[in-house]
């Protein structure tokens, strides 16, 4: 049985509340399946917003949260410490080849934020030898979330516009982008151009840190750049004693390949945010990792050297226990699957383009992501590009979900998805999109 928004006691978010809109009734799950209340079984093609990157209720997930629940369920951080914190803290810290110091916990990817920028900020406050800086650069296309900081620290755009009165003081760049270089550049001759006038400010002024998503702006239009950018943002960060902050919330967890996107890229950031796949999509949590040299500056007798700053759920021993069970997946089979799953994504990109010829364009695909958009005539532009959601409704007769980005369509499937599954939602992708052109 289907829903509407107007109906239900719950106020869903990200949807229109009208009585036109329907709502699938989800009741089990399991592998890359949701099963809805009327017994039909969808194929997860974006694994609910990019967090079960293991599929539904894995096994190994499920055993580690019903070990922790006999133990112990929840204990306060504050003044407490637990062998759950702890050991997803090392697991972490390990798989950052010891590139961080120490793990900040929080409970969801905006919140993880938060502690990045406050943190950033408050590291200034600290520093016998810097002085206090208030200013963030940061990048037009990029999401952070919907708290009010990740806001400050997103571009401008449809997520936030409302609420740009209260936004505390930012400098945004145009975010880079490789697949529609303004300045007409290809891989071999790029110089970093788009970085020129983020490069003249810089020098100019004190900001207290650059906050990026590395290597791809996900909720903005899955646009990806070169690494180019990131080696040349960590130029500019050590010139100038900027902090560089990357957000890891979607390309953590092994998304594009590696364990990190700073990995693949070869850029060590300062501070680094991930959430989403860290509990493979299974419970609430949120991580900052935080580089030695910042944490030092909080080692103090003085409490007003320390950081006031914490969530009530901080730290839960469930979500932990999950988190480290989840990293050891990655570890043992996350990061072989999303490589064979890149392979997949990587050969169909041809007879997909072919198939579909001038209705689609920019078909890419890196790690576990396939994205491309479909040519619109109608203008708006973004996420309220109305086409988004007519492809969405008529994937739902194959019973494939998707959550298109306006015109940007995209899949990011558990890295555990089967060949049969993946096969399936390349047909309905292929069968909506000719359906659609012909009949527009
Ligand atoms: C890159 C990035 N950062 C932060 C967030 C916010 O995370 P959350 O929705 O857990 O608050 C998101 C969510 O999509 C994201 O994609």
């Amino acid at each position: 049985m289907n829903f509407n928004p107007v109906e239900t006691h719950t106020w869903v978010p990200l949807t229109i509340q009208e009585e036109g809109e329907t709502l699938i009734n989800i009741v089990k799950a399991e592998a890359e399946f949701v099963t809805d209340s009327d017994g039909n079984t969808w194929i997860d093609a974006i694994a609910s917003w990019w967090t079960m990157i293991f599929g539904h209720r894995h096994p190994k997930l499920v055993s580690a949260l019903e070990k922790q629940i006999t133990e112990l369920d929840h204990v306060m951080l504050a003044g407490h410490i637990h062998p759950a914190a702890e050991s997803l803290s090392k697991a972490l810290l390990e798989l950052t080849n010891l590139d961080f110091h120490k793990v900040f916990y929080s409970d969801n990817g905006s919140n993880a934020i938060e502690i990045a920028l406050k943190l950033s900020i408050q590291y200034y406050q600290n520093h016998p030898d810097h002085k206090p800086r208030s200013e963030f650069l940061v990048f037009s296309n990029s999401y952070h979330g919907d708290s009010i900081g990740a806001m400050n620290v997103s571009g401008k755009n449809y997520f936030n516009r409302i609420f740009s009165d209260l936004r505390f003081p930012t400098k945004e760049f145009p975010a880079p982008n490789c697949m529609f270089c303004p300045w007409g550049k290809s891989a071999n001759t790029c110089s970093v151009e788009c970085l020129t006038d983020l490069e003249l400010a810089i020098k100019q002024k004190e900001y207290v840190g650059i906050v990026i998503e590395p290597l791809v702006f996900g909720a903005n239009g899955m646009l990806f750049y070169d690494k180019k950018v990131l080696v040349k943002l960590r130029e500019l960060a050590t010139q100038t004693n900027t902090l560089l902050i990357f957000d890891e919330v979607f390309t953590g967890m092994g998304r594009l390949g590696e364990a990190f996107a700073y990995q693949k890229a070869g850029v060590k950031p300062d501070l680094l945010v991930m959430a989403k796949g860290l509990t493979g999509g299974m419970l609430p949590l949120g991580v900052t990792l935080v580089a030695k040299f910042i944490y030092e500056q909080f080692i103090s007798k003085d409490p007003y050297r320390a950081f006031f700053h914490a969530h009530t759920m901080t730290g839960n021993p469930l979500a932990c226990s999950v988190g480290y069970a989840s990293v050891s997946l990655l570890k043992e089979i996350g990061l072989s699957q999303v490589k064979k799953l890149e392979v997949y994504l990587q050969k169909r990109v041809e007879p997909f383009q072919r198939k579909l010829g001038k209705r689609i364009e920019n078909v890419r695909v890196m790690g576990g992501i396939f994205a491309f958009e479909f040519k619109e005539t109608i203008a708006e532009d973004e996420y309220l590009n109305p086409v988004g959601k007519r492809i969405r409704e008529k994937m739902k007769e194959f019973r494939v979900l998707l959550r298109p980005l306006g015109r940007t369509i995209y899949i990011t499937p558990p890295y555990t998805i089967s060949e049969n599954s993946l096969d399936q939602i390349f047909l309905a992708l292929e069968e909506t999109l000719l359906g659609f052109a012909e009949s527009d």
